[in-house]
């Protein structure tokens, strides 16, 4: 008699959850590629020029076609048109939500922010939700019973993994979460990641999400056509297709409860129609690795990183041609994964590690001034770490060329901040882009909700100095 086939308890409150952190796998320290700090500054340069040229093509080729169905509605000519504003709307607004919600597509927030709102409605996201839902996936990639954002759970239910294609499940799930949320109710496994603070704006969303399809239904009543709802909501049905076909290239059939993105995420070479409408979220790896790299450094980070990895796929067919077979064999062996080998050469090094550290002997000046470094040894838009006994710090220097130092540990994750990218009189964190202001410690982006603690500093005789706040 075959062996019963063992599910794992992929929901956030059960047992594999309390077991991955007695592992020690919630929120741990990942494998990062060593990257030459100068090479990362450039990398991690926001802009908006490309992020404004590429949304206003987007927006521009959903009017076109969009005004095309118009045009056609009624012959059998509108069928073009509306299966390409269909992917657009109904696939590719997922990387729009994606690097949206990082905050890295463009280098002005509001921007950014604008951006996620509309392309969470449409790729059909909560947006409240998914923002921490995301962060969490960050923290805990394919950790079972941490991560809630694991796409093919093991064994895989291979009928259901074909009808994904459709849309239909996303969109049943999607309306029923819309409901629970309009009559204020947040789910077990939600109150794992989203702060008890953030649920009135997610029963708010809910309901304005709810009011604008029912005012698309009921235009589409009132005059009696589908046209209406071809726009919104059933893109998200005849265009949704491309969106798991590039999405479950991703992490599907790799391995779970590692912590090296080598192990569990692909980067799949693409042509350029694919990585525009894809936003280079191809380069997984990469992306999983330093999720503060903008979307258009991607491929200049892989050339970087690619000797330290994995072989990446040479297209969507080389990946498929991997991921097809290996989900078949899930479905019985629900413990056989994909192994990705590691090059021999690879070092241990990790994100932590590369900040530029300058460790004190605690020597201070009798009024409490601790030396750090040159003060011009510091760039502007620039961080170091400064270690002293059991205490650590990040020293910046800001967009205008002001020294400022907090705390090193960020108050949401305990990530260093010395390993962020400093913009303006922001410090952003590189674990999941929440921002801190490096004058006052203030949290300026979400997730962080707390304040990191500021210290004194001083350019004395050409030597940076800071007093540490609460003693030494
Ligand atoms: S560790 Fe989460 S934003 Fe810093």
């Amino acid at each position: 008699m075959a062996a019963a086939v063992v599910t794992r308890d992929y929901s956030l409150t059960g047992a594999e959850s309390a077991h991955a952190v007695e592992q020690q796998l919630a929120e741990a320290e990942w494998y990062a590629s060593p990257v030459p700090r100068e090479a990362m500054r450039e990398l991690l340069e926001r802009r908006d020029d490309l992020a404004l040229r590429d949304t206003a093509l987007w927006f521009g080729l959903l009017f076109v076609f969009g005004a095309l169905g118009y045009r056609w509605w009624g012959s059998w000519w509108a069928i073009l048109p509306f299966a390409a504003y269909g992917v657009i709307y109904g696939s590719s607004s997922d990387s729009r939500w994606h690097e949206s919600l990082h905050g890295t597509a463009f280098k002005t927030d509001w921007l950014n922010n604008v951006l996620y709102e509309i392309a969470s409605f449409m790729v059909q996201r909560e947006s409240t939700v998914w923002r921490w839902s995301h962060m969490r996936h960050h923290s805990d990639t394919i950790i079972v019973g941490l991560d809630p954002e694991i796409a093919v759970p093991r064994p895989p239910k291979l009928g259901r993994l074909v009808l994904s294609f459709l849309g239909y499940q996303a969109t049943v799930a999607y309306f029923r979460k819309v409901w629970l949320h309009c009559a204020g109710q947040i789910m077990p496994d939600e109150k794992t990641f989203i702060p008890e603070s953030a649920w009135n704006t997610v029963y708010l969303k809910a309901r304005i999400y709810l009011a604008i399809y029912a005012g698309v239904v009921a235009l589409s009543l009132w005059h009696h056509s589908l046209l209406p709802l071809m726009y919104i909501g059933l893109p998200n049905f005849y265009g949704y297709w491309l969106m798991p076909i590039y999405g479950y290239t991703q992490h599907a059939g790799l391995a779970e409860d590692v912590l090296d993105h080598r192990l569990n995420c692909r980067t799949v070479y693409m042509n350029r129609v694919n990585r525009y409408l894809y936003w280079n979220m191809n380069y997984h790896v990469e992306h999983h690795m330093f999720p503060l790299v903008p979307y258009h450094n991607l491929p200049r980070l892989h050339e970087l990183v690619k000797a330290d990895m994995p072989p990446a796929y040479d297209g969507l067919g080389a990946a498929w041609r991997e991921i097809i077979p290996a989900l078949r064999r899930q479905a019985t062996d629900p413990d056989y994964y994909v192994q990705r080998e590691l090059p021999k050469a690879a070092r241990r090094r990790t994100a932590a590690h590369e900040a530029r550290t300058v460790v004190s002997d605690g020597t201070a000046t009798a009024d409490g001034w601790l030396d750090v470094a040159a003060a011009d040894s510091l760039a502007v838009e620039d961080v170091l770490r400064f270690d002293v006994g059991e205490r650590t710090l990040a020293v910046y220097r800001a967009g205008d060329g002001e020294y400022h130092a907090t705390d090193g540990l960020c108050t949401h994750g305990g990530t260093h901040l010395a390993t962020g990218v400093v913009m303006g009189h922001q410090i952003e964190c590189p674990k999941h882009n929440g921002r801190f202001d490096v004058r006052d410690g203030s949290p300026q982006r979400a997730p962080v909700c707390v304040a990191v603690r500021t210290h004194p500093v001083r350019v004395a005789e050409g030597r940076l100095q800071v007093r540490l706040n609460g003693g030494a």
